[in-house]
């Protein structure tokens, strides 16, 4: 079997690259190791990034996010019991859209599948060869048999667990990492959001986030410690924890019921650099894990597929640029949003060994968050997301 650009990972990155490539006429095979179901049976962020809106609608998939999605021109912040708004679209010009990745890989698949496009699950034994030859391949096994798939390019977006990553030699590759002492317990639950935006919460028992999917699917999360268990959590007991961390009129006005997902994950900031070794390149969560506190995790991922699909389009036209530029370009975008997700986290979630005086800085950076139209302005701008 022969393609253009070989991808491994049909998660959101895999396909959204995938499905650009074949609108640019750029032949693409997509190997991914679970089943369809599996991939889309993930629940993940739902905030979406106005560049990455563009580019969904760019690869010819953003019409139900356009019709289903809620546009949000603002979030709240909330310190004990005070709240207050950053306004984006006064702020910046620009929104954000709320939207579940799970829809957005539920278009993707769809897309591709309307358009003949080759994605092959539940593979197993993905191994990339000859990466930093003229000639890559990747070997892989589909229902007992090793099949071989040649190709000019092999796009790693095999996420976090992927081989990938892993196959570039140790004396190459540098990791950098940051792991948080505490985790976020989420729920997901049929009843109307709590407010018509989001609330990240600051308090002193511990974050909480009231997010939303739609009209009558809450997305609700708290702080919890690394050793708690889903099961040490029963609906009353986050429900009341929750009502505890957020402003007492949300507190007041929140409707709760049963839960339909509950789940525990733990918090990281993670680089590998280069993000290109060869013909290989590593995209979204290969090559970077952001904490979620800011949704920064699928838009990141996105601007690495913009990278490079463009160096892609640019080479089958004769000019190699961005294909040999590409680390160097997503590398520069991904530190700011690392950095970013990791201020948000810092500045917002309860860290063990932190004393009165952090407590205190972190207190005083929402005041000042509060009345200083630079400071607002300076979220905003990384919140709807930096410029390509
Ligand atoms: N062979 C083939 N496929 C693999 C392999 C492998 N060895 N290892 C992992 N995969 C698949 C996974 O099953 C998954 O479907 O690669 C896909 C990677 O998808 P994600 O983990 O969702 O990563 P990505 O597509 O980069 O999505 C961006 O940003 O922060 C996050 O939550 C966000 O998942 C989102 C991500
Ligand atoms: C979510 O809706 O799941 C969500 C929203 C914002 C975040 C993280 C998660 O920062």
């Amino acid at each position: 079997m022969r393609c253009q650009v070989a991808i491994i990972g049909g998660g959101p990155s895999g396909l959204l690259l995938s499905q650009l490539l074949h609108k640019a006429g750029i032949d693409t095979v997509v190997l991914e190791r679970r089943s369809k179901e599996y991939v889309l049976s993930r629940i993940r962020a739902g905030v979406l990034e106005w560049g990455s809106v563009e580019l969904l609608r760019e690869a010819g998939v953003g019409a139900r996010m356009d019709a289903e999605g809620f546009p949000h021109d603002g979030t709240y912040l909330a310190c004990r019991n005070r709240g207050f708004r950053i306004d984006f679209s006064k702020l910046t010009g620009k929104k954000v859209m709320v939207y579940g990745q799970t829809e957005v890989t539920q278009d993707l698949y769809a897309a591709r599948e309307a358009e003949d496009g080759r994605v092959i699950t539940e593979v197993d034994g993905v191994t990339i060869h000859g990466a930093d030859s003229d000639a890559p391949y990747v070997t892989f096994v589909k229902d007992g048999q090793e099949q071989r798939l040649d190709c000019d390019y092999v796009a790693g977006c095999d996420g976090f667990h992927g081989v990938s990553r892993k196959t570039i030699p140790d004396n190459v590759l540098k990791e950098y990492e940051r792991v948080y002492p505490f985790g976020w317990l989420g729920v997901l639950s049929e009843t109307p959001p709590v407010s018509h935006e989001l609330i990240y919460a600051q308090n002193r028992r511990g974050f909480a986030l009231c997010s939303m999917r739609n009209a009558n699917l809450s997305r609700y999360y708290v702080q919890c410690p690394l050793t708690d268990k889903v099961d040490d959590w029963t609906d009353q007991a986050f429900w009341d924890e929750l009502k505890r961390r957020i402003p007492e009129e949300a507190a007041d006005s929140i409707i709760t019921g049963p839960t339909i997902e509950k789940s525990i994950a733990p918090l990281r900031s993670f680089v590998a650099e280069p993000m290109r070794w060869g013909r290989l390149f590593l995209v979204g969560d290969a090559a970077h894990i952001v904490p979620p506190t800011g949704a920064k995790g699928l838009n990141l991922a996105f601007s690495d597929v913009h990278y490079l699909y463009n160096g892609l389009v640019q080479f089958y036209q004769g000019d190699d640029e961005g294909v040999q530029k590409y680390s160097e370009r997503a590398l520069a975008r991904v530190w700011k949003s690392e950095r970013f997700s990791w201020s948000m986290t810092t500045l917002l979630h309860n860290f063990p060994e932190h004393t009165g005086f952090e407590m205190h800085m972190q207190e005083a950076e929402l005041d000042y968050l509060e009345h200083s139209v630079a400071a607002q302005t300076s979220l905003a701008e990384n919140y709807i997301g930096l410029p390509y």
